[in-house]
């Protein structure tokens, strides 16, 4: 038997994907059509082993999260629970705190996935690899590999390539130490626990450690990095993605990537999800998903790498491309969107256009990863960025919008560009 946790965090780490988080947990928002988290929730639920998903995080527990979790159950008839930490504990705290919750039933080894990451997560690959390599009883992490300036950004993994053991484990180095990096995936054997004990006990036993935070636990700097080399006698290993695309999901400007990746997997996994050209329909171009319930004339063209959402109506001659169009969304004739978030309920004019920056990787880096630089730059310009509309935003008829990120509810009478509109 096998278990999955998904580390879901909270919402002030969500902060950095204002406005759209405003109304959802961010591990709900659609990408490609489908929750976030529920591309996690179907690569896991592959592997007929894994009889039990805990979702933990510190979210308060929300009618959008239960609904979530009903729908997920009642689709792939697996049981899927929330649970929430009392404050963040950090990327090991929750797992420890709620261990009697994840060894119930005697799993052999669990998963842990960060739900930020985005990939065609490999769930037999790893569970393989534990029980072929490890021998069934180590602790495996994920990785992927980044280019040298890139790969500072993440857990950085040093490998004895004979045996794949983990000789060096380093977060976020200053330096260069590796090109692999940690994609934020694992598979542990419930032995893992007792190093969770150990660090949780150490934290109590320093002093300078305050109160609230004594039940939060690093992964990284108190777990794997002791780990690497030959803690444990060596149980710690990387199983490398072999192939696929793998991003992390750090703000809403990354949604469009992630959208164009989930969807170029839908080509070969769900293809019925995929509109398709039919004589006299609207032209579509590339991968493009749109919701049953949303209307669109048949001179608008999409795609690629578009999701229409619930009840949006696209008008004649309107241009979509690069884009999430999020539920009951009016785009009036001869507008253009691209490469940008139109919110739930927003309404664009007649011949308006909204356009943000294309979050494109360098094409000559096999290895690239898109960037999660602030919204910011130093002289307080924001960065280009693709455009996101929260809910509810307006945009009257023949206006431009390019490079801008708007608060819910606010009415454009006039054009903006490279702004945030509070
Ligand atoms: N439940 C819970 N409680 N989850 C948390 C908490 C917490 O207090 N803090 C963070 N998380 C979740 C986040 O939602 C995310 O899914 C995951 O834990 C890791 O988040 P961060 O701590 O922000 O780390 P990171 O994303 O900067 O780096 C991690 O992921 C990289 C790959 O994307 C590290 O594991 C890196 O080594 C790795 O390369
Ligand atoms: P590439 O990015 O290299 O493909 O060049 P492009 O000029 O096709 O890209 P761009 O992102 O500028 O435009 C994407 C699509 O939107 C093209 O098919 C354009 O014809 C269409 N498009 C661009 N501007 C407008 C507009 O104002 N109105 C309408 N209806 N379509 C537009």
């Amino acid at each position: 038997k096998l278990k999955a946790v998904i580390l879901i965090g909270g919402p002030h780490v969500g902060t950095r994907f204002r406005p759209l988080s405003l109304e959802l947990p961010q591990p709900l928002f659609p990408i490609a059509g489908s929750p976030w988290l529920q591309h996690h929730i179907e690569a896991i639920v592959k592997h007929p082993d894994v009889r039990e998903i805990l979702l933990i995080g510190f979210y308060n527990q929300s009618q959008q999260m239960s609904r979530f979790v009903d729908d997920m159950q009642r689709k792939y008839g697996i049981p899927i629970r929330y649970l929430q930490e009392y404050a963040p504990l950090g990327t090991a705290g929750g797992i420890y705190h709620f261990r009697d919750q994840i060894l119930r039933g005697n799993p052999r080894a669990f998963f842990v996935f960060n739900s930020d990451v985005c990939c065609d997560f490999p769930v037999w690959e790893m569970a393989q690899f534990h029980s072929n390599v490890t021998g069934g009883n180590g602790y495996v992490i994920l990785g992927t590999e980044a280019n040298e300036q890139q790969a500072l950004s993440y857990g950085c993994i040093v490998e004895e390539p004979s045996t794949h053991k983990v000789l060096h484990y380093v977060e976020k180095p200053e330096t260069f130490v590796s090109n692999i990096i940690n994609a934020g995936g694992y598979i542990f054997s419930p032995d893992i626990f007792q190093h969770l004990t150990r660090a949780f006990t150490a934290n109590y036993e320093n002093e300078l450690i305050h109160d609230a935070a004594r039940d939060s636990i690093d992964l990284h700097s108190s777990v794997l990095t002791p780990l690497a080399g030959n803690g444990d006698g060596g149980k710690l290993y990387v199983y490398k993605m072999n192939s696929g695309f793998w991003t992390q999901v750090k703000n809403a400007g990354h949604a469009i990537y992630a959208n164009r990746l989930y969807l170029s997997l839908f080509k070969e996994r769900h293809p019925e999800y995929l509109a398709t050209n039919t004589p006299g329909g609207h032209e579509i171009y590339g991968a493009v998903r749109i919701h049953p319930s949303a209307q669109i004339d048949s001179s608008a063209v999409l795609g690629p790498n578009v999701y229409v959402g619930a009840g949006v109506v696209i008008g004649a001659g309107a241009r979509v491309r690069e884009a999430i169009v999020l539920d009951r969304a009016v785009i009036q004739e001869h507008s253009c969107v691209l490469h940008s978030i139109v919110g739930w309920d927003c309404v664009l004019g007649a011949w308006s256009r909204i356009e943000g920056y294309p979050s494109d990787l360098n094409p000559n880096d096999p290895v690239a990863k898109i960037t999660s630089e602030s919204l910011f730059n130093l002289d307080g310009r924001l960065n280009p960025s693709i455009t996101i509309l929260g809910q509810g935003v307006s945009v009257h008829s023949e206006l431009i919008v390019l490079n801008t990120v708007v608060l819910p509810h606010k009415e454009l009478t006039s054009s903006y560009k490279n702004q945030i509109i509070l």
